[in-house]
């Protein structure tokens, strides 16, 4: 099991109390956590960006290949043209493609093939997943790719809140042209786009319930 690359792990031990009292913490702060669809156009402080996805790039992943990249679109004119693609495929999406049950599903939320975030937001952080590595121009294998994805986009949300930002997931349909746009390799796929900055003054949340401890876990 020892190797020659093994560090001590840094570990800094609590009280049970102090366990407790911290998990207690971290939990009221994650109720706070909510999609915000109104976000200003407030700038943001320079180097939160930075912390916030290093942050979320110390998420684990298969074999350690940390298989994902965040492109940081703040650009106007970027975001308009993303803006722009968007909502016309989603006016087609909301017309024609998008099922009953679906637009029923979604209707709560008050989202449309509006999509002013894009272009208001201060930031754009556009989440890519790799199917494969590249390393001197060969190929390298990455492994389980949605799971570690998908992890460190939890902790990517996590460190946003955290930080006293807001953001409002959005999967534009299709994606494709968002790795055309930024010039990303055909080993990265778009997985999400999160507006970020802070939330608008007068800003209101849908009201939603949270499934309870019974719904969500046994122990066994
Ligand atoms: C993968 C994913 C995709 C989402 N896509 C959209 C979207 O395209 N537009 C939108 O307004 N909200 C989107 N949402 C936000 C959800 O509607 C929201 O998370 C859910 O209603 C719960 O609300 P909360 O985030 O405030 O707790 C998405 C959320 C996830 C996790």
């Amino acid at each position: 099991m020892h190797q020659d690359n093994f560090i001590p792990f840094e570990y800094t031990p609590k009280t049970e109390k102090e366990m407790l009292a911290d998990s207690k913490e971290f939990l009221d702060l994650m109720k706070k956590r909510r999609t915000v669809r109104q976000i200003s156009s407030k700038p943001l402080p320079d180097g939160l960006l930075e912390n916030i996805i290093l942050a979320a790039g110390t998420a684990p992943s298969g074999a350690n290949k940390q298989p994902w990249f965040f492109a940081v679109v703040k650009d106007p004119a970027l975001k308009k043209q993303i803006r722009e693609q968007s909502e016309e495929y989603e006016i087609v999406n909301y017309r024609e493609k998008y099922s009953e049950e679906w637009k029923r599903d979604i209707q709560f939320t008050g989202t449309d093939h509006v999509k002013e975030f894009i272009e208001k937001a201060p930031a754009l952080i556009i989440v890519f997943k790799q199917r494969f590595g590249l390393e001197n121009g060969s190929r390298t294998r990455h492994y389980y790719i949605s799971e570690s994805v998908g992890i460190a986009m939890g902790m990517l949300f996590t460190a946003i809140h955290n930080a006293g930002l807001v953001t409002v997931p959005y999967t534009p349909m299709p994606r494709a042209f968002l790795g055309d746009l930024l010039e990303r390799g055909e080993h990265e796929s778009a997985v999400l786009v999160l507006p970020v900055g802070y939330p608008e003054e007068d800003a209101v949340v849908p009201a939603k319930t949270t499934k309870s401890l019974e719904e969500i876990m046994k122990i066994y």
